[in-house]
């Protein structure tokens, strides 16, 4: 069994033990020398390039991902050749674009903020004064980590895209600006035969758009209705491999769908300390086909603290056998990538039985560790 990753970051490099662990062969296709999952086979190449794509999905029996920009109509055409891609791109596509996705879940009658597609503007101006005056803009293609999503209160807040219009696809997507309680993800996995399984609804914390802390489970959360919506999504678009919905709860508690990803998912890492199947092991198991491992947890709580690339460039090693000495308990996860501020460089997941105590321990081994 042969699973080539597009995509050579942390997410690819996290299936590596349990690839091995597995027995599976795991190959990257990396987009540059030196990355993150480089201690795996790893060749370079264009991921843009259908021929060298191509090439690469030959040598193996299914190709996945560990990030969601390889071109549509590159991976349509790997496609065509034979190859066997998961999720596929007509399921990938509504993880690729914003756009598309809240069109279709619209259309699937899906719960979602309020949203327009605006072209201009004037329509942006209409879209805000209907909805508070306030909202949200995203560029539909290509934003990550609050990249590509912007709070405004006047329409020329996102002049500097209109601007560029055209190379964004021709239009933006404006949202309702969602006054939620909390932000929800659920991860769930699909394989092709159908088996859907779901990791309890963890709650999100972000700070300036970036994921900082996973809760898990989510502390207040309907967990019923949350997988509802998740394996809604999963069987309507047919989606294979692991998958996050990230969710608003609102105050008076409706969840609202905020966007997808159809890969492992930051939401998730605490699956790897924390679950009977990690979501890396379990996003191999259901590219292949084979039945999925028990999501059930394997503690009370556990709590996920993003590492992030500070000003100083930190990493990790200065205070390495520090926060080892001082946290035993902690699981230290880093990612081998050079430290740009604000990078995702690592996490820390703790577990336990009182979701204080193993907060408070999470969020101090991260100070220690980041030195701050
Ligand atoms: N409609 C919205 N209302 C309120 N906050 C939002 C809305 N859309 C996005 N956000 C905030 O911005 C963050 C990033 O937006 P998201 O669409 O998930 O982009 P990314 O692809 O960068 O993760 C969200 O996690 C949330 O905190
Ligand atoms: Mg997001």
């Amino acid at each position: 069994m042969k699973v080539g990753v597009i995509g050579g970051g942390q997410l690819a490099r996290m299936m590596i033990p349990e690839a091995i662990a597995l027995g599976v062969e795991l190959r990257v296709f990396a987009e540059a020398e030196g990355m993150s999952a480089e201690n795996s086979t790893t060749v370079v190449g264009d991921y843009k390039s259908a021929e060298e794509l191509g090439w690469f999905a030959d040598g193996v029996d299914v190709i996945t991902f560990d990030h969601e920009h390889v071109p549509l109509a590159t991976l349509e055409q790997v496609e065509r050749s034979g190859s066997s891609v998961q999720p596929s791109s007509s399921a990938l596509q509504f993880a690729q674009n914003k756009l598309w996705m809240r069109k279709r879940l619209s259309d699937a009658g899906l719960p979602m903020p309020a949203w327009s597609e605006v072209r201009t503007s004037a329509e942006l101006e209409k879209f805000m004064a209907e909805n508070g005056g306030k909202v949200i803009v995203k560029t539909p293609v290509g934003g990550y980590d609050g990249k590509g999503v912007r709070v405004i209160d006047e329409p020329s807040g996102v002049d500097d895209w209109f601007a560029e219009i055209d190379k964004l696809g021709g239009s933006l997507l404006a949202e309702q600006l969602v006054d939620f309680d909390s932000e929800i993800a659920v991860l769930s996995a699909r394989r092709a035969s159908g088996e859907w399984r779901a990791w309890p609804a963890v709650e999100t914390i972000q700070l300036n758009g970036v994921c900082s802390q996973v809760i898990a489970p989510a502390p207040n959360v309907d967990q019923q209705r949350a997988l509802e919506i998740a394996e809604r999504i999963a069987t309507e678009l047919s989606v294979t491999g692991v998958m996050a919905v990230e969710m608003f709860q609102t105050k008076d508690g409706q969840l609202l769908i905020n966007e997808l990803a159809m890969r492992p998912h930051n939401s998730g890492h605490f699956t790897i300390d924390a679950s009977v199947t990690s979501q890396f092991e379990q996003h191999l198991r259901a590219v292949l086909d084979l039945p999925l491992g028990l999501t059930d947890m394997t503690s009370d709580v556990s709590v996920m603290v993003n590492l992030l690339g500070t000003e100083k460039g930190t990493d990790f090693l200065e205070n390495f056998s520090d926060v080892m000495f001082r946290f035993p308990e902690a699981k230290i996860h880093t990612y081998g990538k050079s430290p740009r501020p604000g990078r995702k460089m690592g996490h820390i997941t703790v577990v336990g039985d009182d979701l204080e105590t193993v907060r408070s321990r999470a969020l101090l081994a991260a100070a220690v560790i980041s030195g701050s």
